[in-house]
């Protein structure tokens, strides 16, 4: 199938790799961006008036959990990545904890063929640090780097000692880019606990955990990459702490990134009083000072990347009482809303740096080099047009398999209009295309 032409008419292109930030066309063939301009013609082009829109390089999740293989009732390649394209995205990394773990490179492979048939968006799967998330015996990192792959995470588990972590960052080194990704968790703190630890937690009655059992894994972690010289990516920071760990490690000048989802730049403990199960997260909600943190930290340059941690559950699996329902929200299909709506508009963050937290650094970090911009001629056409003062309220039905999300009910500003992979749309005027 050829692919058409695309002009995109009179749009606000926000590139931040380029540092552009003006009213232009931008003309798609062949998969390519072929033209950026004003004025720009195009004989046999379809096209898309953009009057009032922002035209931006495609989201970039860096944390997705997909489901596929094993747990299809929660999410599939498919359905996880249709819900990335209604949101924007046109690359996503899903994590390892699926059944088989991806701790090789045949699942790997395997993840990739069901991206390849959903064409959706491109997918960069994730590998496991250690076999079968056990924390024992290192994954066969050097195999899956053999096949791509960049990011490596136990997520959903932190590695468990800090001599099974060193051995990763160390082995890591071997391969030039490789990034060990580490979900920041001391189990012996939080295992069995519902919440964060705090007035809160008494008040609703409910188990909680310390921020303390975050900040005590992030800080082994940081001392890990400093004995090592290795590339750490802190995964969902949740707390002050950990945001001010970071930010020294950083101006020690040690290799370190880290994410925050958008759901922890805006809810707190004080949110969980309705018991709603789709609000409760791993890492859970803090308190309002460290979500006050992690905006700041955001905003500053300490945390580099906004990453959603997409975690679908099926409905059955979070209408149970709050204690047994499993942790997580979806997230592919508001993140850019969230964003838009409690970050920019307030002013915390200007629109070209929550761009650049959600599409241009994520595709650094994981080696998309298709995507994150610049917005050039030549490049792939992999973008998102999407309208930044659509008002709409998030409720079913989700292009995901699942709907427990933490923000049901919600209003948010910025609604995804047209989502181009490779010059293709994957959404059009809003509705999936296939
Ligand atoms: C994640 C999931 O469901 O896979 N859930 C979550 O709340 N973040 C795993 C995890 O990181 O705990
Ligand atoms: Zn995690």
């Amino acid at each position: 199938m050829a692919s058409p032409e695309l002009l995109f008419r009179g749009a606000r292109v926000v590139d931040p790799r380029a540092g552009f930030d003006e009213v232009a066309d931008v003309l798609v063939k062949d998969g390519v961006v072929a033209d950026v301009g004003r004025g720009l013609g195009g004989a046999s082009a379809e096209v898309v008036g953009c009057d009032g829109l922002v035209l931006a390089p495609g989201l970039v999740d860096l944390h997705t959990h997909l489901r596929e293989p094993g747990f299809e009732q929660k999410e599939t390649v498919e359905t996880g990545t249709r819900a990335a394209a209604a949101g924007g995205f046109t690359a996503v990394a899903p994590m390892a904890n699926t059944d088989p773990v991806a701790d090789d490179a045949s699942v790997i492979a395997e993840v990739r063929a069901a991206a390849e048939r959903a064409g959706l968006a491109d997918v960069f799967p994730v590998g496991a640090i250690t076999k079968g998330l056990e924390g024992e015996v290192l994954a066969e990192i050097g195999e899956m780097v053999a096949a791509g792959v960049r990011v490596f995470s136990d997520d959903g588990r932190c590695v468990p000692t800090a001599r099974t972590l060193r051995n990763a960052l160390t082995y890591a080194l071997a391969f030039d880019e490789a990034v060990i990704a580490e979900h920041c968790e001391d189990a012996s703190l939080s295992s069995g606990q519902q919440m964060h630890e705090g007035i809160s937690s008494f008040s609703l009655g409910l188990a909680g955990q310390p921020a303390a059992a975050e900040d005590a894994i992030v800080f082994r972690d940081i001392e890990m990459a400093r004995l090592t010289g290795g590339r750490l990516h802190v995964c969902h920071l949740s707390s002050a702490r950990s945001v001010e760990l970071v930010r020294r490690a950083k101006s020690d000048g040690l290799r370190v990134s880290a994410e925050v989802t958008p759901h922890h730049l805006v809810f707190i403990d004080e949110d969980l009083r309705t018991y709603d199960t789709n609000r409760k997260v791993n890492p859970p909600f803090r308190a309002a000072s460290d979500r006050e943190a992690l905006r700041q930290g955001l905003a500053d340059g300490t945390i580099d990347v906004i990453a959603t941690d997409h975690a679908p559950h099926a409905v059955e699996e979070k209408e149970a009482e709050f204690d047994r329902a499993p942790p997580g929200t979806i997230g592919l299909e508001t993140a850019l809303a969230v964003a838009l709506t409690e970050l920019v508009a307030p002013g915390i963050l200007t629109l070209p740096r929550a761009l650049e937290t959600l599409s241009c650094t994520p595709a650094g970090i994981l080696g998309a080099r298709d995507h994150g911009g610049p917005i050039e001629a030549g490049r792939p056409a992999n973008l998102v047009l999407f309208d930044p003062d659509e008002r709409w309220i998030v409720e079913p039905p989700f292009a995901s398999r699942s709907r427990n999300s933490a923000f049901l009910g919600r209003e948010l500003l910025g609604r995804v209009r047209f989502t181009v992979l490779h010059g293709e749309l994957t959404v059009s005027e809003g509705k999936a295309t296939r």
